[in-house]
């Protein structure tokens, strides 16, 4: 079982990437650029999702095309997740949306989960994983342990705005013994965490900074 990392090199993203780190930027601001970076995440963490053949009517003739077989369950995890779900809707807007909430123990940095609303159909289907930050893992790793229980297919796909190498390592671990294949699809992996566990250099709390917790 494979963790692979796509760091993507786009322009749009580096350009809102140095926009979602600096420290002044606000918060509406912010909002805007974490979701241009998500759409361009979830371009590439879509390209190879399984599609069908199809026979088409144009006005002029008939020909085939190419349609999603099955529209992926998206799955943001609360609360930093939601930056990216306009992105995911206005993508595929067939798809399902789960939610999972996770919130880290500022202490030991471990995650506590406090909402599981995934779809109960996921056996067979596929999934993209959405949050801005891969830090410790922790959290992303409750969530594909939940993804494996309820069955859906690999390689399970991840979207985050920046990820901290620790977290892949922890990543790669733990994969081994969950069972399945991981797609990271990044805009940075950044240098490392600090010791409250932060991506340095990072963006900040993406949390607070998309919500306004404190304000900006
Ligand atoms: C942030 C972020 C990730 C998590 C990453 O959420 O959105 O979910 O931290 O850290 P980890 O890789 O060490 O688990 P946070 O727990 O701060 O909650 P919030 O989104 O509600 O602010
Ligand atoms: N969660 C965040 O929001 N930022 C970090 O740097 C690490 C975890």
């Amino acid at each position: 079982m494979t963790v692979t990392v796509t760091v993507v090199d786009h322009a749009l993203v580096a350009d809102s990437l140095a926009v979602v780190r600096d420290a002044t930027t606000p918060n509406a601001e912010f909002r805007r650029h974490l979701e241009r970076i998500g759409t361009v995440l979830l371009v590439e963490a879509a390209r190879r999702l399984p599609t069908h053949e199809v026979e088409v009517a144009t006005p002029i003739t008939t020909t085939t095309g190419r349609r999603l077989s099955d529209p992926p369950v998206i799955v943001p995890i609360l609360r930093a997740g939601l930056g990216f779900v306009g992105a995911a809707e206005a993508l595929i807007p067939e798809s399902p949306i789960g939610f999972v909430g996770v919130a880290r123990n500022e202490t030991t940095f471990e995650p506590t989960a406090y909402v599981d609303k995934l779809p109960t159909d996921l056996a067979g289907r596929r999934a993209i994983v959405v949050d801005p930050m891969l830090a410790t893992g922790g959290s992303l790793i409750h969530v594909i342990d939940l993804l494996v229980a309820g069955g859906v297919a690999g390689p399970i796909a991840v979207v985050c705005a920046l990820a901290a190498p620790e977290g892949i390592a922890r990543l790669e671990a733990h994969c081994v013994d969950a069972g399945t294949d991981v797609e990271v699809y990044t805009a940075s992996i950044d240098d490392r965490l600090n010791e409250r566990a932060y991506i340095v250099p990072g963006l900040g709390d993406a949390g607070d900074r998309l919500f306004g917790t404190p304000r900006h």
